[in-house]
């Protein structure tokens, strides 16, 4: 604890009367570096969604992450950084270079007006100075709203409009693996929607082209001329820091708003209980920035432990399948956290990619973001962990900030299960009546019971949004629209979402975005999306579709709706399956009863369903005759 004005170490004393949760809190909080103490460890109401950490404390999560391991750790390495092009040269920043580094752009960013509060829109790859803008938004106070790459240039206009930010973080190019993504001309198609932005800070990855537009600033010289000292601008610890956008069971993506010391505490705290980092150890999450996973494991929760990371800037294919173990002992990695996708994809290139490997450095093995299932466990244990190394399933949502339920640290482990609620974390079965399920084996809602500093504040321009989506559904509850059961050691089997929202290689896609972007096309008349099994990505997505007008030439109109979700959503949005049918099942009410379409989609039949409230029931057998198969 610091006083603000001495700048030394001044412990408070701790009011009388605090809960044993606030007094465990308080004690997790006491380990970071504040500016100013709290004056409650908790206040609001958890019920109705309106907790409040750490009120009336001030703080910048830069000292914490940076200054906070200088001049001790000056010379540890931070961030590995691994190019796309394997012979390509890598950087690494220490924890004194990070720091400069990020103290010249958030001078930049002063420089260009930012200011305290202000949202910036971060689009890039996954390069150095992705992590380095996160971290200078933060140091000036200023909010980042990082968007994916994979993302399209309408995605990229909507989430920068839903904030409102006048300035964008972008670059030239993204390289993956053998494809070289244009960001420049996405940023300037976004652009054209995006009328209240002022400036693009640019990153100059590419080979020199056009002149710049207007509106875009080198960031290259600026940078350059950039002094590296940036002192941190002290923000409440309810203040925001970030907002990321994610989808929902509606059409539009929501931005779910992080605060500062509520994050940070969870960021550290989940970190260690669940990695158990050790001062030497080299750690690589594979997830991108633009993933909450990106944020909180890639970038703040080691930096908040003074860890070394590794970030990669390419695909786990490229140049061959090899890539990411030969990464692995290219740097000595002893944590690797990754996606179920990513272990199923590089398992079906077969043994002999990875029999010989030795992999020593690998101490523990991580996975998130989809159900890990049993053969792929079994697959990452045998192969990679080479029997030896525990695997972490964990369990979280942007919502969370961070896990929620993993094996516990040195304990058991099993295939197939995320393990045990965290300690401090109050995780419960609950049925549609509300009621607790405590019966092994008995699946119900995923809730949390309890308060915890990780979970995000609200949904940008949507406050009853947050409310209604997540503590309406099941009173008393945080509904996280996951279901689960639990065997009787209490550990958590996860089975998928509740909602309309499908998993597709680890990101969350809702249905009613992919139809309304099928529903541009001008040809359709209607579309419901459903998802099925997918070998690789864990669930595909199945569209099926009523025209306005036939279509003789049905191949031609199926790339022409895949183009057309991809420019909408991005390319992972693309339907796997499209199917032209005449009629879609739909109730008197006019609900489409998706249920059924799930159904039919993974090739079951419909039988024992009740069918009598659809107004047409033979929609579901001229359906039935036309379900796509595996291609
Ligand atoms: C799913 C990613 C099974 C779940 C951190 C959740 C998982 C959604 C797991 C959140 C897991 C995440 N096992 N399913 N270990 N981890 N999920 O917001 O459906 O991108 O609700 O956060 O991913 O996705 P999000």
């Amino acid at each position: 604890m610091r006083d603000e004005k001495s700048g030394k170490r001044s412990v408070g004393k701790m009011p009388k009367g605090r809960t044993k949760l606030e007094r465990a809190w308080e004690s997790r909080a006491e380990l970071f570096l504040w500016a100013k103490k709290w004056r409650t460890v908790l206040s609001g109401s958890f019920v109705r969604g309106t907790t409040r950490w750490f009120s009336g404390a001030r703080l910048n999560i830069t000292e914490n992450c940076l200054d906070r391991h200088l001049p001790l750790q000056s010379d540890k390495v931070a961030i590995y950084w691994e190019p796309n092009d394997p012979d390509g040269k890598g950087i690494s920043l220490t924890y004194g270079e990070l720091s400069r580094a990020v103290g010249r752009m958030a001078n930049v960013l002063l420089s260009q007006g930012v200011k305290k509060g202000d949202f910036v829109c971060i689009y890039l790859p996954m390069i150095p100075e992705a992590a380095i803008a996160m971290l200078a938004c933060a140091r000036i106070g200023a909010v980042h709203n990082f968007v994916f790459g994979g993302f399209s240039a309408k995605s990229l206009s909507d989430r920068i409009n839903d904030c409102g930010a006048r300035v964008l973080i972008t670059c030239d190019v993204s390289l993956r693996g053998p494809k070289k993504i244009d960001f420049r001309v996405l940023a300037e198609q976004a652009l054209a929607e995006c009328p209240k932005v002022k400036k693009v800070l640019f990153v100059e990855n590419g080979t020199k082209r056009k002149p710049l537009p207007s509106l875009f600033v080198s960031l290259n010289k600026e940078l350059a001329k950039a002094s590296p000292i940036c002192a941190p601008t002290l923000i409440g610890a309810e203040d925001p820091l970030f907002v990321l956008y994610t989808s929902g069971s509606t059409g539009r993506t929501k931005g779910l708003l992080h605060a500062a010391g509520g994050y940070m505490v969870y960021a550290g705290y989940s970190f260690n209980e669940v990695f158990n980092y050790q001062p030497k150890e080299v750690y690589w999450c594979t997830a991108d920035m633009g993933w909450i996973t990106g944020h909180t494991y890639s970038l703040y929760g080691p930096l908040l432990a003074g860890a070394t990371v590794v970030m990669f800037e390419g695909v786990p294919t490229y140049p061959t399948p090899k890539r990411y173990w030969e990464i692995i002992e290219k740097y000595r990695v002893n944590i690797f956290y990754t996606a179920p996708t990513v272990i199923r994809a590089l398992a079906a290139f077969g043994p002999d990619q990875v029999k010989k490997l030795k992999l020593k450095s690998l101490r523990l093995l991580g996975s998130v973001g989809e159900p890990l299932n049993q053969e792929a466990w079994h697959w990452y244990h045998h192969y990679i962990g080479k029997g030896r190394c525990p695997i972490v399933d964990t369990w979280w949502q942007t919502e969370t900030g961070g896990i929620l339920i993993s094996p516990p640290s040195g304990g058991l482990t099993k295939p197939g299960s995320v393990g045990l609620p965290l300690p401090l974390i109050d995780t419960a079965i609950v049925d549609s009546n509300g009621k607790e399920v405590r019966k092994a084996g008995v699946s119900g809602y995923l809730c949390v019971k309890g308060p915890w500093p990780g979970l995000a504040k609200t949904i940008l321009n949507d406050s009853a949004r947050f409310v209604k989506g997540y503590f309406s559904k099941i009173k008393g509850y945080y509904f996280s629209g996951d279901a689960a059961w639990r065997d009787s050691d209490g550990y958590y089997f996860v089975s998928g979402r509740v909602d309309d929202v499908m998993n597709v290689s680890g990101q969350r896609i809702g249905s009613a975005e992919v139809e309304n972007a099928l529903c541009l096309h001008p040809d359709v008349a209607e579309a419901s999306v459903v998802s099925y099994r997918h070998e690789i990505k864990g669930e595909g997505i199945y569209a099926f579709i009523v025209l306005k007008r036939d279509r003789l030439d049905a191949d031609l109109l199926r790339e022409e709706l895949v183009v057309a979700v991809a420019r909408s959503i991005g390319p992972t949005a693309k339907p796997g399956k499209i199917q032209i049918v005449t009629g879609l099942p739909k109730t008197r009410s006019g609900k489409i009863m998706r249920r059924l379409l799930r159904r039919l989609a993974a090739g079951e039949s419909c039988v024992g369903e009740d069918l009598s409230t659809l107004t047409d029931q033979n929609v579901i057998v001229d359906i039935a005759k036309g379900i796509v198969g595996e291609k």
